[in-house]
């Protein structure tokens, strides 16, 4: 088999980037590990920035994130039993972010390729990227036990923090940087009202909690826990404890509690992998970069490295400006250490890092207290939140 772009991978990555390519005309494949009902049975983020659903409009998968999606004008920060609100439309000259689950754009994007006929292989096992470094990449894997070769121009790596994109690299030809947080997010999704219009982020002396939300019916939540919580030590009751602990008063007496229909518990990781392609191999989304949750952008981050490489390919494929391509690493790493930034900012200003550690404490109260009693403070945040602008290409 024959294409112009390879896609391992798909998850969001991979599948945006396949739409927005074949609305170009660029012909392209994608490979991925799993079934579709695995990768849809995933839950994951929840919070699309306006640049985003720009992308999603462009792909012409918009129809049922404006039906369901809900757009969130502000945001709310808890600590010392209060909250604050942060007007992220105010703030930002009218911008906003949209509340719709990464599970649901994830099935618009398989349904939208599936219209367009674009070829998707699930459960190719053993993918292998060869030749990067040529002009003429190659990638094999295994179907029904059958080896199978894809030939292509250039290989999108959307495979995620353990795909096998990144593995492709030479040591010698990648540097890593990575923090490990010494916590996870226990994460519930419950057919309940949420508490709240908005989202609340909490810090809280027990630890961290966030009020989220997937639809006026059903209620996203999580709180801190220690490194290696297990899930079945959690009963919702003990759950729905522990949250409303950590909120303010008069929102934990407006929680509406009942059974979870997901439980999960996910670690928080900050890393970025330079650079972000070797030869004809690119990397886009988790397989380079990974942020705490904390600041919603692992979603963002991954749809603005497909804005980069898309309008690159095209510039190839419709122009012949195969002299842009190799600005790709540079002019994505610039928005992706922003959002590392930020993400790690929020998290280490809500979570709780030990036990006695009270200058650290005090130092967060100020620190959130500083920047929540400035127009400037809550700007940065704000600007932050809704998602810095996407860097132009000429
Ligand atoms: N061969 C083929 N496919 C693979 C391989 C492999 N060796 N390894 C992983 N994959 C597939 C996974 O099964 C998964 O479906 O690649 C896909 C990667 O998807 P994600 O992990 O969702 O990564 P990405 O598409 O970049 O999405 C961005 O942002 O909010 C965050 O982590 C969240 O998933 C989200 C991400
Ligand atoms: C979610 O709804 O899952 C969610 C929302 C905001 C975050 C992280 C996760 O910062």
């Amino acid at each position: 088999m024959k294409t112009q772009v390879a896609i391992i991978g798909a998850g969001p990555s991979g599948l945006l980037l396949g739409q927005l390519l074949h609305r170009q005309g660029i012909d392209n494949v994608i490979l991925e590990r799993r079934s579709g009902e695995y990768v849809l049975s995933r839950i994951r983020a929840g919070v699309l920035e306006q640049g985003m659903v720009d992308l999603l409009r462009e792909a012409r998968v918009d129809k049922r994130m404006d039906e369901e999606g809900m757009p969130h004008d502000g945001f709310e920060l808890a600590f010392d039993n209060r909250r604050v609100h942060v007007d992220l439309k105010g703030l930002t000259g009218g911008k906003s972010v949209m509340v719709y689950g990464q599970t649901e754009v994830t099935r618009d994007l398989m349904e939208a390729r599936e219209s367009v006929g674009a070829t998707t292989i699930y459960e190719a096992e053993n993918v292998q990227p060869h030749d990067l470094e040529t002009e003429h990449p190659y990638i094999t894997y295994e179907k029904d036990g059958e080896t199978c070769r894809l030939d292509c121009d250039y290989v999108a790596g959307c495979d995620g923090y353990h795909g096998v994109s990144r593995r492709s690299i030479p040591e010698d030809r990648i540097k890593t940087f990575e923090r490990v947080y010494p916590f996870g997010w226990l994460g519930i999704l419950s057919d309940t009202p949420p508490v709240s219009d908005e989202l609340i982020y909490a810090n809280h002396e027990r630890g961290f909690a966030l009020c989220s939300m997937r639809s006026k019916t059903r209620s996203r939540y999580y709180v801190q826990v220690p490194e290696g919580e297990k899930v079945e030590d959690w009963s919702d009751e003990r759950f729905w404890d522990e949250l409303k602990a950590r909120l303010p008063d008069d929102v934990a007496d407006q929680l509406v509690t009942g059974p979870s229909i997901e439980k999960s518990i996910a670690p928080l990781r900050s890393f970025v992998a330079e650079p972000m392609q070797y030869g004809r191999l690119f990397l886009v989304g988790d397989a380079a970069h990974i942020v705490p949750p904390t600041g919603a952008k692992g979603l963002n981050l991954a749809a603005s490295d497909v804005n980069t490489l898309y309008r690159l390919m095209a510039k190839v494929y419709q122009e012949g400006r195969t002299d842009l391509i190799a600005r790709y690493s540079e002019v994505c790493l610039r928005r992706v250490w922003k959002a590392e930034r930020f993400s790690w900012w929020m998290t280490t200003n809500l979570h709780k890092f030990s036990d006695g550690e009270d200058f650290e404490r005090r130092i967060q109260q100020a620190e959130l207290d500083y920047y929540t009693s400035s127009r400037a403070g809550l700007t940065t945040i704000a600007e932050n939140y809704v998602g810095l602008p996407y860097e132009s290409l000429e």
